[in-house]
This record gives structure tokens, C-alpha cells and sequence, in this order.
């Protein structure tokens, strides 16, 4: 794994451990806004609460038993990735430099959202899901646990998980264990690790990473933002990676595999990838998987046949409604360092 912080511990795998359509647990990226807690399952409860006809208390022996068991295979990606390349463009202090792999893909198992708000009995003026976990962040301002809220249209959706297993092993403590929230393609921020709470309210949650994770135009002071500054992140903006060759890889000069992945977030798909080796005066058009759902990453891959030289790749993707994936970080930046979802560019030195 490539390391940012070790406390809190915040890392990605090398890109090119991410080829795989599903994501090994040992390979999965981490990131975390505060110590991982250690929690005893035996003892602990999800609490139900707020707009609700029946509050809820459940083990997680009740959820077992009382819901049916529910399975999604989703890729989580987080809202810093590929950060690095916006830091090139200018600064970002403060924030880890992630490169193409804060994002990965697992089958999560558990029950649904949607089945346990429906026993608790959702009120009609509940406009939002609100999630509470266990780990108290310092980032935080004052220091709190780590919290989020989604839309109850996304929370009572069906594909939204209490999940306490991950490619059908017993959630790790690292990614959540006894419980966490998947909530597929919202920025991971929004699938709440450790959760032991689910709160119906009228307004989003006030937690301070609910606020933190937005997009603020690029002149904005991010700690005097007006609290109602800014663009909230939910669903994932269209995105891709390369993830072979390696960056800044010697090659000799012919034949080159190119290969990645491409996300279109939310219910969208990724509808077709274009790589170039010269700045994009030309194209190909790499072979794209098909989405295995609306929830997962979709691979691509194509052969470029590179001249000696210096090289710079580029892969641009597109989504089911025809939305590109912009050409510069410098379009995109803002002082967070949100959702880049710019080109994707990779520089390799080819011998002949
Ligand atoms: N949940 C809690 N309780 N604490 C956290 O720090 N980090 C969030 C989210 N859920 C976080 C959390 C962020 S920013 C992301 S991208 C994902 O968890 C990462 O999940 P992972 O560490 O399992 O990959």
C-alpha cells in the first residue's frame, strides 16, 4: 500500500493492484478521519431514530434474523481522489496527495436500509437519512464522531447497505466492522464506517464532514466558508484511471497494454473510453467492460503503439448521458481538492 498517514491511517494500493473487477480486502484503500475504535459486537446496538413511527434498538443478531440478507457489489471511491494531480496545478495544504487509487470495489452483504426504515416506519417529512459512527475525529471542529446523511429518496432506494461482510468475509475492523453504511455511487464519504446510528430528519445532517466534503469555487477560504457555501457532494462525478504502465515507466518503444478503469457514479453507466498518446490530436477507443451493475467501476484496455521518446497517455471516458470527463485539473480545482474527475494523464519514457 502507498501510505499518506499512518495516524489516522489513510492509504491506496499501487494502481496496478487494482486491475481486478472485485478488490482484495488486503488491497482495499483506507481512508480515515480519526483512530479506528475497537468495538465489542456482543454489546453494541443500532440505534433507529428521529421521523420514525417505531424507534428501533437492534443486535446484530436481530438484524439477522429479522431482515432479509442482501448482497451489492459497488465500488466506493473517495472524493480526494487523484488529488495529486490537481496539487500539481496549485496547492492544496494539508490534504493527502491520493493518487488513481482511493477508489475499490467489493461485494458488500447485509440488510437493506430500506427494509430496516420500513420496519421503523419512515415519516413523510423525513427528507434525510442521517448516519452516526463511533470514531471521534480531531479534524473535526469541535472534535466529533465521523457523520453523514444522504437523501431518504437514495436511503429507501434498495441499493443501500448496512453491510457486515465484504466479498463474503467478516467486515474488517478497518472498513467498518461490527456495521457500516454502503451507500453505492455517493463519494465514500457518505457510507459512514462503524455506524451506530441512522437518524430520519427533515434537514441533512450537521455533522462536520457532511460540510467539509464540497466543492468551493476556487477563490473560497475553506475555513471562512459560509456553512451554506458550496456545492455538498452526493453521487460520483464521472471519472477514470490508468492503472498500467506504471507512472513514469521505462517502455520500450512499440506495442504498449494501456490499461484502467473508468466510473460514472450514481445510477449512470460508463458509455465508452478514449486514449491518446499526442496530446489528443487522435484517439482510440479502448475495450470497455460492461457494467456488471449501475454500482461498479467498468475496466478498459487498449494497445498503443508508442514511438521512442517521451509519451504522455491520456484517457477521457464518457457516461450513459453523454457527459466527458473535463480536460485540465485547473478547471476543476477548488481549495479541498474535491472531485477531480479531469483527463487522466500518465508520462512514460519509451526506448527504441
Ligand atoms: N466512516 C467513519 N466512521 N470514519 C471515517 O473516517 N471515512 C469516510 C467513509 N466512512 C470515514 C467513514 C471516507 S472519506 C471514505 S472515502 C470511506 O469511508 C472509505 O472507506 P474505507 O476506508 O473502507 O475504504
Amino acid at each position: 500500500m502507498i501510505v499518506h498517514r499512518t495516524d489516522p491511517y489513510n492509504a491506496e494500493p499501487p494502481p496496478g493492484a487494482l486491475v481486478g473487477q472485485v478488490t482484495p480486502l488486503d488491497t482495499f484503500y483506507g481512508r480515515n478521519h480519526g483512530p479506528i475504535p475497537r468495538m465489542d459486537a456482543a454489546s453494541w446496538r443500532l440505534r433507529v431514530d428521529g421521523l420514525v413511527d417505531r424507534a428501533l434498538q437492534l443486535s446484530m443478531g436481530e438484524l439477522e434474523r429479522r431482515f432479509p440478507e442482501r448482497e451489492v457489489v459497488a465500488t466506493l471511491q473517495c472524493a480526494g481522489n487523484r488529488r495529486a494531480d490537481l496539487l500539481e496545478f496549485r496547492d492544496i495544504p494539508g490534504q493527502e496527495p491520493w493518487g488513481p487509487g482511493a477508489t475499490s470495489t467489493a461485494s458488500w452483504s447485509g440488510v437493506g436500509l430500506a427494509d430496516v426504515l420500513a420496519e421503523a416506519g419512515l415519516q413523510a417529512e423525513a427528507a434525510h437519512i442521517a448516519f452516526t459512527g463511533t470514531d471521534v475525529s480531531q479534524e473535526a471542529d469541535p472534535p466529533q464522531a465521523f457523520g453523514a446523511s444522504i437523501s431518504a429518496a437514495k436511503a429507501t432506494s434498495g441499493e443501500v447497505i448496512l453491510a457486515w461482510a465484504m466479498n463474503g468475509q467478516a467486515l474488517p475492523v478497518a472498513h467498518g466492522a461490527p456495521l457500516r453504511v454502503v451507500v453505492p455511487g455517493w463519494i465514500g464519504a457518505r457510507s459512514v464506517k462503524w455506524i451506530q446510528r441512522v437518524t430520519a430528519q427533515v434537514e441533512p445532517s450537521d455533522n462536520y464532514f457532511q460540510t467539509v466534503y464540497k466543492v468551493l469555487p476556487p477563490e473560497a477560504d475553506p475555513a471562512k466558508a459560509d456553512p451554506g457555501e458550496g456545492i455538498i457532494l452526493g453521487p460520483v462525478a464521472l471519472n477514470c484511471g490508468i492503472l498500467r504502465p506504471d507512472r513514469g515507466a521505462q517502455l520500450p518503444s512499440g506495442p504498449t497494454e494501456v490499461i484502467g478503469y473508468a466510473f460514472a457514479g450514481e445510477d449512470r453507466t460508463v458509455a465508452r473510453v478514449d486514449v491518446s498518446s499526442n496530446g489528443g490530436s487522435t484517439w482510440v477507443q479502448a475495450d470497455l467492460d460492461a457494467p456488471e451493475s449501475a454500482w461498479t467501476w467498468q475496466h478498459w484496455r487498449t494497445i498503443l503503439t508508442l514511438p521512442a521518446g517521451e509519451r504522455e497517455l491520456i484517457a477521457r471516458a464518457w457516461d450513459s448521458t453523454a457527459a466527458v470527463q473535463p480536460e485540465s485539473p485547473a478547471t476543476v480545482w477548488n481549495p479541498k481538492g474535491y472531485a477531480n474527475n479531469s483527463w487522466a494523464r500518465l508520462h512514460v519514457t519509451c526506448h527504441p
